[in-house]
């Protein structure tokens, strides 16, 4: 069996917790965005529905679509989301504005990683889904800054099966196998790469 079919099996099981997500998944599509999907909106909800993190940071956040799962799975906190395009940023806004969702959204926009940066809090939950070249930077900027018990969830572990590929070698492929490396071998963290569509991981602060 492929990952395509799992996923797609998997689609049809997904119920989504709010109407404006099955039109913002059919948008995705519509527009060919490389959003996480239903089937990683739906855990990622039911993830937030568990632990009720209170302060979530999310680094390339796109339209909204993968942070708004989460803000509803929160119910209430915050939740900062970022993008280096305007555009997108402002339909992040209107989504969320849209949804009447509890959580109070920040948007910034500019790089993530600056953005995160710049940002004093203590993120209970740090989401990553930028250049997967910048993956293993962004891995040593945020654990340090994860409380005991946060969480660094990142999207694409398997990277189209590019990773599974030892031939293939390029700076993206390279970055997910060097963040990969980290997770799964940083005693800090507890890690897990759940084989949902694209991969993403979840891995948990466990030492300082
Ligand atoms: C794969 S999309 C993810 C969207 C979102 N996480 C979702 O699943 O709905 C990645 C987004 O990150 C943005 N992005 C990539 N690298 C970035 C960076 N370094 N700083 C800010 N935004 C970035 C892109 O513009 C794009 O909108």
């Amino acid at each position: 069996m492929e990952l395509q079919e799992i996923e797609t099996y998997l689609q049809t099981w997904v119920s989504y917790p709010h109407p404006l997500l099955k039109e913002l998944t059919d948008r995705g599509k519509a527009m060919n965005f490389p959003i996480m999907g239903p089937v990683v909106g739906q855990f990622l909800y039911q993830l937030a529905r568990l632990r009720r993190p209170k302060v979530v940071f999310e680094l390339g956040s796109g339209y909204g679509y993968s942070a708004l799962w989460i803000a509803l799975g929160m119910e209430e906190g915050e939740i900062y989301l970022t993008d280096k395009d305007p555009r997108l940023l402002e339909m992040a806004r209107e989504n969320f504005q849209k949804s009447g969702v509890r959580v109070t959204a920040h948007f910034l926009q500019g790089d993530a990683l600056e953005q995160f940066d710049r940002w004093e809090g203590v993120p209970d939950w740090v989401v990553l889904d930028i250049e997967k070249e910048r993956y293993p930077e962004a891995y040593d900027r945020i654990v340090p800054r994860l409380p005991s018990g946060g969480f660094l969830i990142a999207d694409n572990l398997f990277w189209m099966g590019k990773v599974l590929n030892p031939r293939q070698i390029d700076p993206a492929t390279e970055g997910v196998r060097a963040f990969t490396r980290k997770i799964m071998t940083d005693p800090r963290v507890l890690s897990t790469i759940v084989p949902l569509r694209d991969g993403v991981s979840i891995s948990v602060k466990v030492g300082a």
